[in-house]
C-alpha cells in the first residue's frame, strides 16, 4: 500500500531545450522572478516530500549550481545521455533506493503549475490507491503533446506521443501535462520493462501507463481545472506567452488583495515580490526579486525596482532602484537611480537626476536635483544643494562623506571624501569641500570673483556681446549710472 506520508519528487530537467537556441539550459530561463525549474520546485514544495531529485544533463554544472542556490535540499542526478523520460526517471530512482510511497514526477518545463494542482493530483492518486495517475488537460491546440487515449469505458488505455499516434488519436485534445504520481514499487517494476520501440527510439515514461494497465494495475487520469497550468515551454515565443499569462495571474492576485494596478498589461511583478494594500502601481513598471512595496505607496510610471523596499506612503516615480530601501513617505524621482545600499529615511527625498549608492539619507533630508551621492551618510533634515557630487573615489579607493543633521549645503558642491560636515553647518555654492566643516560653520571654498571691466569691448569688439555691452553702458549713463552701483 502506498504510504501517503512518504513522498519523493522527481523533476526532469536534463533536456537541452534545442528550440530555445540558447547557451543557457532551458530550465534556467527566467520567468518573473524564478527560473522555469524554480517555478516547478516551488509548485512541488508544499508536498513536503522526503526527498527531491532533479535529473540533470545538458548544462548539468549550471543547473546544479542553480539548485544549490534555490533548493539546496534537492539532489541532482546526472543523466549523461538523454535517452528518454522513462530512462531519466529510472536513473533518478536508482539514486534513491530507499524511496517508498508516492513518487511525483514533473517535467522541468511547466512553470505555470500551481501547488494546489500538484497537491490535488497526489491526493487523488493516493486516495484511489492507484499505481499511476497522470495529470491531463483539454487544450485548444494539442500539437506536439502526448494524447490521453481512453478505452470504451472512458478509462485510460494508454498515453501516445503525437509522432507515434494514429490520425484519430491525433485528433484528441486531451493531453498529458507531463506531471504524474506513481506508486514507487510498481513504477520501478514497469520502468524495467520499457522498450525503445517508438519513433524517437527513447524510453518513454508515458509507456508505463499502458504497461501497468495491461498488468491489471489501476491507472488513473486526474484532470487539471485550468489547462493554462499545464502549458510547457519549448521556445522563446512560448516563453513570452507564458510570461504574459503569469503576469496576468500575478497582477490579478494583487488587485484582489487591494492593490491598484493602473495598467496591468505593462506591469510586470515577479512572483517573489510583496505589495501591500492600497499601493498604486502605475504603468510600465517592473517589480523584481525581493521587492516589497508598502501600503499606500505609489510606484511608477516607468519604474523598475529590484530587491528594493518601499515604505508605506512613499512615492517612486520614473526611477530605477536596485537593492535600495525607501523609507515611509519618502519621495524618489522623477528620474532617480538608487543603487545598492541606498537607504532613505522617513520623508527623505531623492529628486530629479540624482544617483545614490551606499548612501544613508536621514529622515526629512533632501537631495532634490542633479546630484551623485555615493558612500555617504546624511543626517536628518539636511538639504543638499543642486548639482552636488560626493567625490568618493580617489582612483584607487572609495572614501566616505558624512553630512550632519540640519545642514544646508550650497549648490554645485564637491565633497572630496573622506570629509565631514557638522550638524547645522552651511557650505557656499560652488565650493569644493576638502576639509571637515565644524558644526554651525559656513564653509566657503572657491576662488574670489574678479571682474575685468570693459574686457569684452576691448577684446571682442564687433561681436553681438560687445554691442550689447555698449548699449547697456549707454543706457546706464543716460539713467544716471545706476548700473554701475553693484561693481
Ligand atoms: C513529454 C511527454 C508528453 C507530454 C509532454 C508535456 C514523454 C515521452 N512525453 O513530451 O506525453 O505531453 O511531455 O509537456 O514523456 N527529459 C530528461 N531526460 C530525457 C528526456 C527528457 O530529463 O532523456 C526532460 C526534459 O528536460 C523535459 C522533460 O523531461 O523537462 C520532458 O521532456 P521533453 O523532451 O520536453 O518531452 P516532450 O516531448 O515535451
Ligand atoms: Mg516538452
Amino acid at each position: 500500500m502506498p504510504q501517503p506520508h512518504l513522498r519523493t519528487v522527481v523533476v526532469l530537467a536534463a533536456g537541452e531545450g534545442k528550440r530555445m537556441k540558447s547557451a543557457l539550459p532551458k530550465v534556467l530561463h527566467p520567468l518573473l522572478g524564478r527560473t522555469l525549474l524554480g517555478h516547478v520546485l516551488a509548485a512541488a514544495a508544499p508536498l513536503g516530500a522526503d526527498r527531491t531529485v532533479v535529473v540533470v544533463g545538458h548544462g548539468a554544472d549550471q543547473v546544479g549550481a542553480h539548485l544549490a542556490e534555490v533548493a539546496p535540499g534537492a539532489t541532482p542526478v546526472l543523466q549523461a545521455q538523454q535517452l528518454g523520460t522513462g530512462h531519466a526517471v529510472r536513473i533518478a530512482l536508482d539514486a534513491v533506493p530507499e524511496a517508498a510511497g508516492t513518487v511525483v514526477v514533473i517535467n522541468g518545463d511547466v512553470p505555470l503549475l500551481r501547488p494546489e494542482t500538484v497537491a490535488a493530483l497526489v491526493e487523488a492518486h493516493e486516495g484511489a490507491g492507484a499505481a499511476a495517475t497522470v495529470l491531463a488537460a483539454e487544450v485548444p491546440d494539442p500539437t506536439g503533446l502526448g494524447r490521453i487515449v481512453r478505452d470504451a469505458q472512458g478509462r485510460l488505455a494508454a498515453i501516445v506521443e503525437e509522432r507515434d499516434a494514429t490520425p484519430e488519436q491525433r485528433a484528441l485534445r486531451e493531453i498529458n501535462a507531463g506531471i504524474y504520481a506513481f506508486d514507487v514499487a510498481r513504477l520501478r517494476d514497469a520502468l524495467g520493462k520499457l522498450s525503445t520501440d517508438n519513433d524517437q527510439g527513447e524510453e518513454y515514461l508515458t509507456d508505463v501507463f499502458g504497461l501497468l494497465r495491461d498488468a491489471g494495475e489501476p491507472v488513473a487520469v486526474h484532470c487539471a481545472a485550468d489547462h493554462v497550468e499545464t502549458l510547457g515551454c519549448n521556445d522563446r515565443v512560448e516563453l513570452a506567452a507564458l510570461r504574459r499569462l503569469l503576469r496576468d495571474r500575478v497582477n490579478e492576485g494583487w488587485m484582489r488583495t487591494g492593490v491598484s494596478i493602473l495598467d496591468p498589461h505593462t506591469t510586470w511583478i515577479d512572483v517573489t515580490v510583496t505589495v501591500e494594500r492600497d499601493a498604486v502601481i502605475d504603468q510600465n513598471t517592473q517589480l523584481q526579486g525581493a521587492t516589497v512595496v508598502g501600503a499606500g505607496a505609489l510606484v511608477g510610471p516607468d519604474t523598475t525596482l529590484v530587491d528594493t523596499t518601499v515604505g508605506a506612503g512613499a512615492s517612486v516615480v520614473r526611477s530605477h532602484a536596485v537593492g535600495a530601501e525607501v523609507g515611509p513617505e519618502a519621495s524618489v524621482g522623477p528620474y532617480a537611480y538608487l543603487r545598492p545600499e541606498s537607504r532613505l529615511g522617513r520623508k527623505a527625498k531623492v529628486g530629479t537626476f540624482v544617483e545614490t549608492k551606499k548612501a544613508a539619507i536621514g529622515e526629512g533630508s533632501k537631495v532634490p536635483h542633479l546630484s551623485y551621492v555615493g558612500d555617504a551618510t546624511i543626517g536628518e533634515h539636511s538639504n543638499i544643494g543642486a548639482a552636488t557630487v560626493f567625490v568618493n573615489y580617489d582612483g584607487v579607493k572609495k572614501h566616505h562623506t558624512t553630512i550632519g543633521s540640519h545642514a544646508r549645503t550650497g549648490a554645485d558642491n564637491m565633497f572630496v571624501a573622506p570629509v565631514r560636515v557638522g550638524d547645522g553647518a552651511y557650505t557656499a555654492a560652488g565650493s569644493v569641500i576638502i576639509a571637515d566643516v565644524p558644526p554651525g560653520a559656513m564653509a566657503v571654498a572657491r576662488g574670489q570673483q574678479r571682474n575685468v571691466e570693459g574686457w569684452v569691448l576691448r577684446k571682442r569688439s564687433g561681436t553681438a556681446a560687445a554691442e550689447a555691452a555698449q548699449r547697456a553702458r549707454e543706457g546706464a549713463s543716460e539713467s544716471g549710472g545706476a548700473a554701475s552701483e553693484g561693481d
